[in-house]
């Protein structure tokens, strides 16, 4: 048992490394996304901010979304607007910001 839970979490943790986007082709799409969460990801208000976010956390969040699996109204609209094939550089990009 303990040899599959280890199995199961190495493989979980080389799956998230490949999931590995591209930080500089999610800055290109990131527009769609600063103007309520920040230009720096920081967030404002009740909006959460996105830097300082692993990327793991933050794609599983795109895909949950979309998903329907987290529900909200105004993030469901927005990850309509993004391609699934841009979510892991999105993450990325907003992962490699620094919290402020
Ligand atoms: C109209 C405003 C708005 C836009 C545009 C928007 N977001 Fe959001 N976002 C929110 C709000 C509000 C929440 C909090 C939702 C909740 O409580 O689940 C959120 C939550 C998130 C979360 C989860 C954060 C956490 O702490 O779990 C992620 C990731 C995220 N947004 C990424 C994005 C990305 C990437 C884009 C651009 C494609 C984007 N958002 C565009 C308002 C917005």
């Amino acid at each position: 048992m303990t040899r599959v839970l280890l199995a199961a979490a190495l493989f979980a943790l080389s799956a998230a490394a490949a999931a590995g986007g591209n930080a500089q082709a999610g800055k290109a799409k990131a527009g769609a996304c600063v103007g309520c969460h920040g230009a720096n990801g920081q967030g404002a208000g009740p909006i959460p901010a996105l830097a300082g976010k692993s990327e793991e956390e933050l794609l599983r969040a795109l895909k949950d979304y979309k998903s329907g699996k987290r529900t909200n109204a105004t993030m469901k609209n927005a990850v309509g607007q993004v391609k699934d094939a841009d979510m892991p550089n999105l993450a990325a990009y907003f992962a490699s910001l620094k919290k402020k």
